[in-house]
């Protein structure tokens, strides 16, 4: 199973929040060892690859993206031999390992920015008017008057990718997990390391300059000279065997723009959030995919989609829904390309929406009242006593109970059996993964359409039932069926066409 250098084209990649996905020690903070108990659930769920956010040496200012020793694990998640042998039982469990890498900003426990090495930060005299992303001013003042550039939160300065030094030191680390056999990377904030030459004003302080995942165009973001740095990069990945793969997380403002980060000489995906951006609605849906893979082709990889991730509310409440998530979620499953799936959306979790302000945890919240921490609430495992936790580091709603992966366990209806038989699916049946995909004639509220060997997949966006237009016997649908052959509204259909018709 492993082996196929390629293998990332039409991958499942299911993200790992380490503090959230499982606790093995009962401090309330997910760790590695959690995650290795968890392998035969992630085998059954049929995933070819997990992902894991990070959980490197960190003070937890920014959930563990705010890195103080990119070679070593932070003791809430465990040790560096916890993690060769989960590498090592990952591999055996025939699912690969993609590890999160945080370029752009370290920590300010970082030792180079507690040692005052400020040539490999951003410091200047004065500030200009760029603005965090956290909200407020992107700098900060130390003692002597200077200001540092940070992004984010100030406890995460942005490094100086004009110095050489940091650039060394960054292909070492790729090299550090690379020797200890990760199949991958994701690259945080891709598109931010290289800033505008003179740091430009942007001219613009509203408070909301740029937005996560926007696309805005600010001279902290998407500058061509990001570019050198994947060209340094990939010869590395591709000197080790196994088809080794890095991952962008770029907001930029086009799929056109987007596409540059991708190729033989650069990385070899980038996620496609406007996927995850667009609503519920054929119309919506159709745009983003039509644009996606047009892109894509231009640079001959395929496109990847998601749904959920620990930067977003969850897509069962973004979309309205349970029905809606199933739907969508069959819909992105039968897409050409590789699709990433995040934690606990195999089950069907909503956004947390109540949790207490004197719980929450994130930075953005503190500075601008976003917060992420709905979608970052622990995993129920078990359907009583805690749901598989001891005092978790965000409640666990009680109502999660009926959700938790042992109550679904033995339900065929269960969305964590729905996951299941589509990835099943997706590994067995000769159209889905990779490939092409035609648009068949449907109404405005509905998508159709075919994968080669006759694969029809049908979306009911609108109110009313539909007819799917083709005759075949179903294969899989997001939700029940009546027995006229019509597909409700908020659901998908997978459709093996009959031969004849
Ligand atoms: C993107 C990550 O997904 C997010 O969680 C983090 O806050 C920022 N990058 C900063 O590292």
């Amino acid at each position: 199973m492993l082996g196929n250098d390629d293998w990332w084209r039409d991958a499942v990649v299911y993200q790992v929040y380490p503090r959230s996905f499982a606790d093995s020690d009962g401090d309330g903070v997910g760790d590695l060892e959690g995650v290795r108990g968890r392998l035969p659930y992630l085998a059954r769920l049929g995933v070819d690859a997990i992902w894991l956010s990070p959980f490197y040496t960190s003070p937890m200012a920014d959930g563990g993206y705010d890195v103080a020793d990119y070679r070593d694990v932070d003791p809430m998640f465990g040790s560096l031999g916890d993690f060769d042998a989960l590498v090592a039982d990952t591999h055996e469990a025939g699912i690969r390992v993609i590890v999160d890498l945080v370029p752009n900003h370290s920590s300010d426990r970082h030792p180079w920015f507690q040692a005052g090495l400020r040539d490999r930060y951003i410091f200047r005299d004065r500030p200009n008017d760029w603005e965090s992303i956290f909200g407020g001013p992107a700098w900060t003042q130390v003692e002597d008057g200077q200001w540092y550039l940070h992004l984010f939160a100030p406890e995460q300065p942005d490094l100086n990718w004009e110095n050489p030094e940091v650039r060394a030191e960054f292909r070492d680390i790729l090299r550090f997990w690379l020797d200890r056999g990760v199949d991958g990377f994701r690259i945080d904030v891709a598109h931010g390391m290289v800033k505008a030459a003179g740091l430009p004003d942007v001219g613009a302080k509203d408070g909301r300059q740029a937005e996560m995942l926007g696309g805005e165009q600010v001279p902290y973001f998407d500058q061509d000279g990001v570019h050198a740095i994947y060209r340094e990069w990939r010869p590395i990945l591709d000197s080790y065997p196994g088809g080794r793969m890095a991952v962008a997380e770029a907001w930029v403002s086009s799929p056109e723009r987007l596409a540059r980060y991708i190729g033989p000489d650069e990385l070899h995906q980038a996620f496609n959030f406007d996927f995850m951006l667009a609503d519920f609605h054929a119309k919506s849906f159709r745009t983003v995919i039509e644009k996606s893979l047009k892109e894509a082709e231009t640079v001959g990889a395929p496109t990847t989609w998601v749904l959920s991730n620990h930067d977003r509310p969850r897509h069962v409440t973004r979309h309205g829904g349970l029905a809606r998530a199933r739907a969508a979620t069959l819909l992105m499953l039968a897409l050409p390309g590789s699709a990433y799936l995040y934690n606990g959306e195999e089950l069907g979790l909503p956004e947390v929406l109540d949790l207490p302000d004197d719980l929450r945890q994130d930075p953005a919240f503190l500075r601008r009242g976003d917060s992420r921490d709905g979608c970052r609430v622990p995993i129920p495992w078990t359907g009583s006593g805690g749901m598989g936790w001891t005092d978790p580091w965000l409640p666990i709603p009680a109502s999660w109970a009926a959700l938790s992966a042992q109550a679904q366990e033995d339900d065929p209806g269960s969305t964590l059996n729905l996951y299941r038989a589509a990835l099943r699916m997706r590994k067995e049946h000769p159209a889905l993964g990779g490939g092409t995909l035609t648009w068949l004639d449907s109404p405005e509220d509905v998508l159709a359409i075919e994968r080669d060997p006759g694969l029809v997949v049908v979306v009911n966006t609108g109110e009313e039932p539909v007819l799917p237009g083709v005759t075949g016997e179903v294969l899989l649908s997001s939700g029940p069926l009546p027995r006229d052959g019509s597909v409700p509204p908020d659901t998908t259909v997978w459709l093996q066409r009959s031969t004849v018709g």
